[in-house]
């Protein structure tokens, strides 16, 4: 018998075959497609790669302002493709080196649990003393009339695997895909529509930062339509009601639906098991423990934060517990970005949150025009650190909106996990000139 079944390749489920064979376990590892899942293969990395070849041809029109002259700056979308799917490649092949380095046994087809020690895959059966069930998400598709089966219509997965740029594209949905993708399209000039139900982009982030995305976007031509609702679909057409309660239409070459995420709980025997549920993901405790002795479940499955970073600290946490090393999954200081131009990167709560939860004490907040790199390095871009303190002047949580803000959270996820007060952190010695530089200056 092995030490641990994962069912699932993604980033929980190789991050913990990494780990747990690097501590001299046995580790089997059964993905039905490639490794690396939705993140690296449909999500993160291809769309981070597609938005910074768009983000490159927005410099290029625009190098003027740095005394630059790019002349007859123009885009090529299959090269792009073609960039994109060389940099999963080999990101492939790096965890599939990984898996081998740490003797980990890789099968590729699709696993069915039959209890909580014996997966079968294809004719094989397997046994391990515990199991961990990291087996991701897919797109949700609501029931709006005309959206399903409607061949204008595609997901997130479809517009990566699109061989040919839409002309103009109707976004249903401003969440965190429905964003970076309307931002991708609006770089290259492309005709962007978003319709999102809820009264503002980007879920439940800082408000201040919401607005400060919708209007770069709508500075590059889309248009954003919040608190819509979206009525039904025919063809190419969608068809909703604006927060004025106005009728409107909008058509579109591609509708992209990018309307949140499932877990992928069918067709994996999970019935076998009869895990405790919480709606629709596993039930798992900040030890990544189910209801089920042996029996571990890590990333989007579990419907905590569906972010890959996350899924690969819950699968470490769920391999330590499962080997003796008592670990949990502290979740105060768990970054998120968005990948936008500018980047919005957050972590810890908001102002409003802060309020809610009756912790706030004060915020403090600067422009990124403060800082002489991003002067020197920027032209037309507008950001901020905003920083949320609470009664002690402890660090509850920053929110960025500015370029690189995605490399500056990290810092700030430091501070936050390490309780640092504003004092503290006025004595921490930033490189100089750097726009980071910031997230000490707002301490005052
Ligand atoms: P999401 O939950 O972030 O956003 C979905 C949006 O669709 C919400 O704002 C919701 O109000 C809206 N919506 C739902 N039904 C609608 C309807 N009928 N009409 C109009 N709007 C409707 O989900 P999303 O963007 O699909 O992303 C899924 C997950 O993937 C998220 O949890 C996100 O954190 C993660 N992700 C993370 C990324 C990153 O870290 N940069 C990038 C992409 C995704």
């Amino acid at each position: 018998m092995r030490d641990l079944i994962i069912v699932g390749a993604g980033p929980a489920g190789y991050v913990a075959a990494e780990h747990a064979g690097a501590m001299g376990k046995s580790v089997l590892l059964v993905e039905q497609d490639k490794l690396g899942g939705v993140c690296l293969n449909r999500g993160c990395i291809p769309t981070k790669a597609f938005l910074n070849s768009a983000k490159l041809y927005e410099h290029a029109l625009h190098a003027q302002a740095f005394g630059v002259t790019v002349k007859g700056a123009s885009f090529d979308y299959p090269a792009m493709h073609a960039r994109t799917a060389k940099v999963q490649a080999t990101l492939v092949g790096g965890i599939a080196s990984m898996m081998k380095k740490h003797k980990v046994e890789v099968v590729t087809g699709t696993a069915t649990v039959i209890d909580r020690n014996t997966v079968k895959v294809g004719a094989e059966t397997y046994q391990a003393a515990n199991l961990l069930i990291a087996t991701g998400s897919r797109p949700f598709i609501p029931p709006i009339p005309g959206l399903a089966d409607n061949p204008a219509v595609v997901d997130s997965t479809g517009l990566l695997g699109a061989e040919k740029l839409a002309e103009s594209v109707v976004v249903i949905g401003g969440g965190v895909i429905g964003i970076e993708f309307a931002c991708f399209f609006a770089l290259l000039g492309k005709q962007v529509t978003v319709v999102e139900m809820l009264p503002q982009i980007c879920g439940n982030i800082d408000g201040e930062i919401a607005l400060t995305i919708q209007k770069r976007l709508e500075s590059q031509g889309a248009k954003i339509h919040t608190g819509a609702k979206v009525e039904k679909l025919e063809g190419n057409t969608v068809f909703f009601t604006d927060k004025t309660g106005a009728a409107q239409k909008a058509k579109a070459e591609t509708i992209l639906c990018a309307t949140g995420r499932a877990a992928n709980l069918s067709g994996i025997g999970l019935e076998n098991l009869n895990l405790a549920m919480d709606k629709r993901h596993i039930t798992v405790n900040d030890r990544a423990e189910t209801s089920l002795p042996g029996v571990y479940a890590a990333g989007d499955v579990t419907g905590r934060w569906q972010l890959a970073h996350f899924a690969s600290r819950q699968a470490t946490v769920a391999v330590n517990n499962m080997f003796g090393t008592p670990d949990i999954c502290r979740e105060t200081a768990i970054p998120a970005v968005i990948y936008t131009d500018p980047e919005v990167a957050c972590v810890g709560l908001n102002e409003a949150e802060a309020k809610s939860k009756g912790v706030f004490g004060r915020v403090v907040k600067m422009p990124l025009g403060a800082s002489g790199r991003f002067l020197a390095e920027t032209e037309g871009v507008r950001g901020f650190v905003k920083a949320v303190l609470g009664g002690r002047d402890e660090l509850l949580g920053m929110q960025i909106v500015g370029p690189y803000a995605s490399e500056m959270i990290g810092a700030a996820c430091v501070m936050i996990e390490n309780e640092m007060r504003a004092k503290d952190i006025r004595q921490i010695v930033f490189p100089h000139p750097t726009v980071a530089e910031i997230m000490k200056e707002i301490m005052f």
